[in-house]
């Protein structure tokens, strides 16, 4: 049977670092609130004066991960790139990043999931494979946050979570059985999109940009009722994942690594306690990198890789993830 396998992993953040001391200078908050309700020590953010969209983030992670494949970009027969920070309006990250790729005719589609981007992603590329349509797919989150937050201390909840960054996965199809992604449950619920949303520019209004509307309008930012997520991440990301463990038709103990969104490291923290799972069964780089949204679980994945941590044969991650729309899922994958 066609699985999608993972051939190879990518992940590239800019070089600015932004720590939550630097913070501290421009908004009212401080390194210990940060620290404590999230995890969070440092992100890396463009650099304001460059020219760095989230397709050329995505472009350096690619680049390692075919590298990792020991593919070329002329091997793609498909890509997919997950953001919600994309360069421009339109066209998206995936035709802009697969002509830097120096392709011309490979198609691309862009994901607007948000956090749960990348799972959304892997299905994708995987009903792709699975259905003949593509065989050797390039999965990239990439998110350039930075620019567009609210960096007053009115938008301090999102501003010090958010960080820039990439990750790529290269995907084959291989005529395999008991490995590969086994099993993914994907939600959403548009109930719930002021939750977390940047409502300017809008195309359901007569002027996308309101006319007298100041540039620092609150709705040009992202805004986000934290608690109220919070709570849903911490009910919905248990039921989720017991969800995909029955269709993969596997149990809990089954999983060797949950390589989970990072969010909160209290939320993914309070995930492992409902599950009863050890500490070190769970994946944070969080501290590090800050809330990367569809960039999130290729990097964590990426680096859990480089640790040690997983990528033997045989071995079992679980991917979790909630965020805006609101959207959610969890996927299994086995590696080959
Ligand atoms: O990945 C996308 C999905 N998003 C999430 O999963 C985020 C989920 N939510 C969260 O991670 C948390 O809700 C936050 C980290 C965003 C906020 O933490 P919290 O413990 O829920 O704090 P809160 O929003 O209830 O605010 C507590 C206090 C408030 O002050 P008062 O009203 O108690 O005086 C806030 O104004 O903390 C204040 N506050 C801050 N203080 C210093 C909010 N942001 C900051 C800040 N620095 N950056």
């Amino acid at each position: 049977m066609i699985k999608s396998i993972i051939r190879g992993t990518g992940k590239f953040v800019p070089p600015n670092l932004v720590t939550n001391k630097d913070l501290e200078k421009i908004l009212d908050t401080s390194d210990e609130w940060i620290q404590q309700r999230t995890g969070i020590k440092q992100r890396y953010w463009v650099s304001p004066e460059g020219v760095t969209g989230a397709s050329d983030l995505g472009f350096e992670a690619a680049k390692q991960a075919l590298d990792a494949a020991g593919w070329t970009a002329e091997d793609l027969d498909f890509i997919i790139f997950a953001t919600l920070s994309p360069d421009i309006m339109f066209p998206g990250c995936g035709c802009l990043m697969a002509a830097k790729l120096g392709l011309n005719s490979t198609p691309a589609l862009d994901i607007r999931q948000q956090c749960t981007g990348f799972l959304y992603g892997f299905a994708t590329a995987d009903a792709y494979i699975k259905t003949g349509l593509a065989k050797k797919v390039l999965l990239v989150g990439g998110e350039v946050h930075s620019s567009g937050l609210d960096k007053s201390t009115r938008g301090r909840d999102v501003t010090v979570i958010f960080g820039d960054g990439a990750g790529a996965l290269c995907i084959e199809g291989v005529d395999t059985k008991d490995c590969g992604l086994l099993a993914s449950a994907l939600h959403a619920d548009g109930n719930y999109a002021d939750s977390l949303m940047t409502e300017l520019p809008a195309s359901r209004l007569p002027h996308r940009n309101p006319p007298g509307l100041p540039l620092d309008d609150p709705r040009y930012f992202p805004v986000m009722d934290g608690p109220s997520i919070f709570k849903k991440a911490v009910r919905l990301l248990p039921k989720v994942t017991k969800e995909v463990l029955e269709k993969a038709g596997i149990g809990l103990d089954e999983v060797d690594l949950v390589v989970p969104h990072q969010a909160n490291k209290r939320i993914n923290q309070a995930f492992g306690q409902f599950l009863k799972l050890p500490e070190d069964k769970i994946f944070h780089n969080i501290e590090k990198y800050g809330n990367t949204t569809a960039a999130s679980i290729p990097l964590a994945l990426h680096e859990a890789i480089e640790q040690g941590r997983t990528g033997k044969s045989g071995e079992t991650v679980l991917f979790v993830a909630l965020g805006a729309g609101l959207t959610w899922g969890a996927s299994l994958y086995r590696f080959l």
